[in-house]
């Protein structure tokens, strides 16, 4: 397998990795964060401890593939976003078809999604580590009453509850119900929770190899340990400090690879929760090329300089189809004999070139192919990198107080 993180074009000088006050700072993070006694930090060595302890997980999900034609995922940002993301990456391997809903408060979204599979063999995991979130709930509500009707006393068989070990209503309701029931670990908040059993039973049912994943996660957890200047996710997050303070404010995650733009929507939740507060922090998002060229693509060129981009790239994608025979006249002739791959990479590097022409900070990550193994790395890649990045800025990487405040009016505004 192959991760590679190219600086070249960032802007930011090699000596500035290895300066004493930028290493000290690392070496006390990186020792926080492996310690085990910090709150929030089990994501950390939970790749190399639990690679074998998912049999309860692939008990369930072996069950699901065999039995169901559809696999509804209820949860939101955290509870979804991982799973949502490295299936759009790898697909789905299965019958079984996994979808996800209870992402925003729509009634007509939840009715369609769960009228389409009405005459089909339909399970749901409902994934909610507070037990509380609005839009899960809703969700969580409409899908029993679902089961319920159609599978009568059953109902309890096609449902599955992921949540915390001990606390909050779907625990209760799990235990009281007999239902099945999966555990969000305690200390790892729903951004960093992918490789638990809240990104792993989904990914199962779709017939992802996990076991592929945590191998690459666990050659990140390996990889990135040491405090030195080498390590990739220091670099990166270093990075992104020192662009920040030269008054960059944006990151744009971009990628020419349509099966990657979800890890883009993952990574852009992981990074804007985990740093965005005490008026600190990058403004994050994630953009698709070459469709957003046709649209943001201006603005990166010549409008306000503020913003840094990262490039995702993959390596070796396949496609063996050439254009071929193209008309004489038509205004593509010159792409004849090249596959639609050569153009996108064509396409890529002829980006990044304008780009940093342009004198726009342009950061390169690059995985060897899109496989199980450089997912489960580059999610535990991003996630280390973003707890880095949060304490280089002094914020609380694992909290979000701030989402509190909307959900606060909310409740003002139905007066409970
Ligand atoms: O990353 C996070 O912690 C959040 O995005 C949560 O995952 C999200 O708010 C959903 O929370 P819960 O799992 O409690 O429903």
């Amino acid at each position: 397998m192959k991760f590679e993180l190219n600086l070249q074009n960032s802007q930011i000088k090699e000596k500035e990795f290895s300066k004493k006050k930028y290493l000290e700072r690392f070496e006390t993070i990186n020792n926080g964060l492996h310690s085990g006694a910090e709150e929030w930090t089990a994501w950390v060595d939970y790749p190399s401890k639990n690679i074998k302890v998912l049999g309860e997980v692939k008990a369930i999900a072996s069950k699901i593939k065999q039995d169901g034609d559809v696999l509804i995922v209820l949860g939101i940002g955290g509870s979804y976003l991982g799973a949502y993301a490295a299936l759009s990456a790898i697909k789905s391997k299965t019958k079984t078809e996994v979808v996800f809903a209870g992402i925003n408060i729509s009634n007509e979204e939840l009715v369609e999604t769960f009228d389409r599979y009405k005459d089909k063999n339909v399970y749901v995991n409902v994934i909610s580590k507070s037990g509380t979130t609005t839009e899960t709930m809703i969700a969580f509500d409409y899908a029993v009453s679902f089961l319920k009707s159609k599978y009568k006393a059953k109902y309890k068989d096609h449902l599955v509850i992921t949540t915390d070990k001990v606390k909050g209503y779907l625990r209760e309701y799990a235990t009281n119900n007999g239902i099945a029931s999966l555990e969000v670990p305690d200390n790892m908040g729903g951004r960093y929770s992918v490789l638990s059993a809240v990104g792993t039973l989904p990914l199962l049912c779709a017939g992802v190899d996990i076991d592929k994943m945590f191998k690459g996660a666990v050659k990140a957890e390996k990889d990135l340990q040491s405090c030195d200047e080498q390590n990739i996710a220091y670099r990166y997050a270093l990075t992104r400090y020192l662009l920040n303070k030269k008054g960059k404010k944006v990151e744009i995650l971009s990628t020419f690879y349509p099966r990657l733009s979800n890890i883009g929507a993952w990574w852009t939740q992981l990074f804007a929760e985990s740093e965005g507060k005490d008026k600190k922090g990058l403004f994050v998002t994630n953009l698709n090329f070459s469709t957003d060229l046709h649209s943001v693509g201006q603005f990166i060129q010549q409008g306000t300089p503020m913003l840094f981009e990262t490039f995702l790239s993959v390596e070796n994608v396949k496609g063996d189809r050439k254009l071929s025979k193209i008309e004489n006249g038509c205004p593509i002739k010159y792409l004849e004999g090249k596959t639609v791959e050569d153009v996108n990479l064509a396409a890529q590097k002829g980006t990044i070139e304008a780009h940093v022409s342009a004198k726009v900070p342009v950061i390169q990550i690059s995985i060897e192919k899109v496989d199980e193994e450089h997912i489960g790395y580059l999610f535990y890649f991003f996630e280390l990198a973003c707890a880095i990045s949060g304490r280089f800025l002094n914020v609380n990487p694992f909290d979000q107080p701030g989402v509190e405040d909307y959900k606060r009016n909310m409740k003002k505004y139905l007066s409970c």
